[in-house]
């Protein structure tokens, strides 16, 4: 059983350098929550202060329920994995994963039973005896990850653990901790840079930004329902495209024109409570929303733009094709093996259904 909460949670560098602005959060008995942000956003230093490895500026920090600002990382019982998972060289993997329980003064065969375990799970088993220089890099991880499940914690935390892994081992390691995650429901806390990481692991997600929480939901909402423009551009791959849109009202109806002056469509029923007075709008399409229509399908000869096919880079069954309908240049998403011909004209097409807009100046979404 472990709650982690955040209350305005601050972290300041010298007099000004402000990195974390008093940031709320809470985290669920068993939950798997992931920090995520583009470098520099303060997930490393929020993680730290939750580890008792840095000192918290302002606002308060409960395990269990109980202020634990001043307590010791040990006192805070967490497990913290790192990215750069430094072993002791000279250490077997055993004595490398044992030699925080005897730090801790536990009985000689509890130490075993733990790292016997921990071992197991991993995979490790085999490879107790051997030295970190005789393991490969993501052996190497497995035994960090180990130390850390050995020491039985209440909280896991882990900040960037597989990015030193190639593209496949990463693959691989992440599953795992999935996998583990399912079978032991540790309360997680997990960051990472990586969209695709953050939305395969996380029950919920935190997207930061400059010291700030931008949003807070499951992957499936921020996926589908970004609260703003940066979230919108950052969850997501390859990006939501997004075109400058004038709205005009006419016949109790709102159409939608891009600055190209290309295409002109009526704003879909559901979105049209939201627009307001508006004049100008961001609309935001995900790569999958966009679609070659043809000459004999049941879209509407209104609902097709001519555009211009720009790059094609197939990727088995599915490839991305940049298209641009005057200038406005954006990605398409497309099934099937039958593609288009780069500089070919073709006719294209939305699933509006899915669509996003954002107001011009906060760039927050209207759709609330
Ligand atoms: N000891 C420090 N002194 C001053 N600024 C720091 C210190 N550590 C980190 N920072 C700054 O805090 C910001 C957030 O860093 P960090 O939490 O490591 O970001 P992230 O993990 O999201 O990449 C960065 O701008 C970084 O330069
Ligand atoms: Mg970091």
């Amino acid at each position: 059983m472990a709650t982690v909460e955040l209350k305005q949670i601050k972290k300041t560098y010298g007099k000004d350098t402000h990195v974390v602005h008093g940031i709320d959060l809470e985290i669920k008995d068993q939950e798997f929550l992931v920090l995520v942000g583009p470098s520099g956003c303060g997930k490393s230093t929020t993680l730290r202060m939750i580890a008792g490895l840095e000192d918290i500026t302002g606002g308060d920090l409960l395990i269990d329920g109980k202020v634990v600002n001043h307590a010791t990382p040990n006192e805070r019982e967490i497990a913290m994995v790192f990215q750069n998972y430094a072993l002791y060289p000279h250490m077997t993997v055993y004595e490398n994963m044992a030699f925080g329980l005897k730090l801790q003064k536990l009985p000689k065969e509890e130490v075993e039973k733990r790292v016997t375990n921990a071992a197991e799970v991993l995979g490790l088993t085999t490879y107790l005896k051997r030295k970190p220089k005789e393991l490969s890099g993501g052996q190497r991880q497995r035994v960090a990850m180990g130390r850390a499940i050995a020491k039985d914690a209440k909280v896991f935390l882990f900040d960037e653990p597989l990015s030193n892994l190639d593209a496949k081992l990463r693959n691989e390691m992440r599953t795992e901790i999935k996998r583990r995650h399912l079978h032991d429901k540790r309360t997680t806390i997990y960051v990472t840079h990586d969209q695709v990481e953050a939305m395969t692991l996380a029950d919920r997600l935190v997207i930061m930004r400059g010291g700030h929480i931008e949003q807070v939901g499951t992957p499936m909402e921020v996926f589908s329902r970004p609260s703003n423009k940066f979230v919108a551009s950052f969850i997501g791959s390859p990006a939501m495209n997004f075109f400058n849109i004038d709205v005009e009202k006419s016949g109790g109806e709102f159409f939608f024109k891009d600055h190209s002056g290309n295409m002109k469509f009526k704003a879909p029923q559901h979105v049209k409570e939201f627009i307001g007075n508006r004049q100008h709008l961001i609309m935001g399409l995900r790569p999958s929303d966009i679609f070659i229509a043809h000459d004999n399908d049941n879209i509407p000869e209104e609902w097709k733009f001519d555009a211009t096919i720009e790059i094609v880079e197939p990727l088995g069954k599915n490839a991305l094709i940049s298209m641009s309908i005057g200038s406005e240049l954006f990605i398409g998403e497309i099934m099937g093996m039958n593609l288009p011909e780069v500089g070919s004209q073709v006719k294209v097409s939305f699933n509006l259904v899915h669509l996003s807009l954002f107001d011009c100046e906060t760039e927050k979404s209207i759709l609330v």
